[in-house]
């Protein structure tokens, strides 16, 4: 049987020679008074895990080659209140662990395997808490010294590690992550379906959950933006809260998260189910641009070509729609097309929804490689200004897909939310 997680700390083992990892899972978060944001397990520990249970850290020992877990033991009393939890055997069954023991022998045997290791690795500086705790295992070691116990002489960002391992998706990885998209789409749908003017912006966000959690994702990957009219124009809206008026557009940046995997796409419809002339002016510009980004995401191909693909179409329009004046290479030079397309083309996308992997090695942009996911989600956001012409005031469009690398080319596993004018139009008319 495939084990991916067992697969993963195989391959971090294979780069810590004969060094210690120590990995927690993220801490509990109080939201208010006894109550705690739901618990989410930090991404690097899902990746080499499973394991979605508070308080655990896991030791790869690269000498013996062990994974070893430390996690809550079972407790009948507090299972009763809280729900099951594996408990040390129980995690070393389910989740393949060499070995594993409560949290409360972490005292004596983290410093024991810290002894004479040559090297150490944590997530150094992430969380104050856990480097202080690093500490003090590190000074059990040192207290010993006089009987021959010698610390590691060499420390090591963990993170900078599962940073690049975490770039390229393995298999199980990519089925979650098409799985995510499929959901995060099929919200997408229902929303685009259940949409009328009159309504408020959160019943359209109760329309994504509804399909979300309905679907087995319980959560979203991120605040879902539901962006009538003009609140299109402010990025990270997250209000929801205001009426939806005939002739509006609706701008939807929403994903749900399935067993930890990011889905996050971005529509923009009519709420009223047809396209107004300027309006459907300006959303094939963006959509161009999306296809031409999306094109662009090829392997081999250099990260910042879909970003390029992108910026030339929408500047193009920009001068078509006479937004800007000059060339395309001017208003590329002089930044003029910033007042109306303000960020990056897109991200790379997997545990988080922006998730981790450098796009410059040794100083150079990297290259698109198969296993890699990234977002395209180009975007124009006409803000009311003196040099705008009138008709496109108030008016913002995003078009935002996920997109695998393969082998020879790309695969788009959102695309089942409809996108063109037509497939929209048509879609909300209830064809
Ligand atoms: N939803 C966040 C983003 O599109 O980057
Ligand atoms: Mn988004
Ligand atoms: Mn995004």
């Amino acid at each position: 049987m495939y084990q991916p997680h067992a697969a993963r700390r195989s391959r971090l083992m294979s780069q810590i020679g004969d060094g210690v990892a120590l990995l927690p899972t993220a801490p509990e978060a109080v939201r208010n008074a006894d109550c705690h944001y739901p618990f989410r397990p930090d991404s690097h520990f899902l990746y080499l895990t499973g394991f979605a249970e508070p308080e655990a850290v896991l030791l790869l020992d690269g000498r013996s080659g062990q994974s070893i877990l430390f996690c809550r033991e079972r407790n009948p009393d507090m299972e009763i209140w809280d729900g099951f939890r594996h408990g040390p055997d129980g995690a070393r069954e389910v989740f393949g662990f060499d070995a594993a023991f409560p949290l409360s022998e972490m005292a004596e045997r983290i410093p024991a395997l810290l002894t004479d290791c040559s090297q150490l690795w944590w997530p150094l500086g992430h969380d104050e808490a856990f480097d202080r705790r690093v500490n003090g295992w590190l000074g059990a070691v040192r207290a010993k010294a006089r009987a021959g116990a010698r610390p590691p002489a060499h420390y090591g960002d963990l993170r900078a590690l599962l940073d690049e391992m975490r770039m390229i998706k393995d298999e199980s990885e990519i089925a979650l992550l098409r799985q995510a998209g499929e959901i995060s789409a099929a919200g997408h749908v229902a929303a685009m379906r259940a949409a009328r003017p009159g309504m408020h912006e959160y019943q359209l966000e109760a329309e994504l959950l509804r399909v979300f959690v309905g679907r087995g994702a319980r959560h979203q990957a991120y605040e879902s933006i539901v962006a009538a009219g003009a609140n299109a124009c402010t990025l990270h809206y997250v209000a929801n809260d205001a009426r939806i008026r005939d002739g509006d557009l609706v701008l939807i940046d929403a994903g749900c998260e399935l067993r930890g995997y990011a889905g996050d796409i971005t529509r923009t419809f009519p709420a009223n189910g047809r396209f107004s002339g300027p309006q459907r002016d300006v959303y094939e510009i963006v959509l161009a641009a999306e296809l031409a980004g999306i094109a662009a995401v090829q392997p081999g191909a250099l990260w910042t070509a879909p970003a390029d693909a992108a910026l030339q179409v929408l500047a193009q329009g920009m001068l078509d729609l006479g937004l800007l004046q000059g060339s395309v290479d001017g208003v590329i030079e002089s930044g003029a097309y910033r007042q109306f397309y303000m960020h990056g083309v897109g991200h790379m996308i997997g545990l988080d929804v922006h998730d981790v992997g450098q796009r410059k090695q040794h100083g150079q942009w990297r290259s698109y490689q198969p296993g890699m996911c990234t977002t395209i989600e180009p975007g124009l956001y006409i803000r009311p200004a003196d040099n705008v012409p009138a008709a496109f005031h108030g008016i913002g469009v995003r078009i935002e897909d996920d997109v695998l690398v393969t082998a020879d080319g790309n695969e788009v596993y959102t695309a089942a939310a409809p996108k063109t004018i037509d497939e929209i139009e048509a879609l909300m008319r209830g064809e």
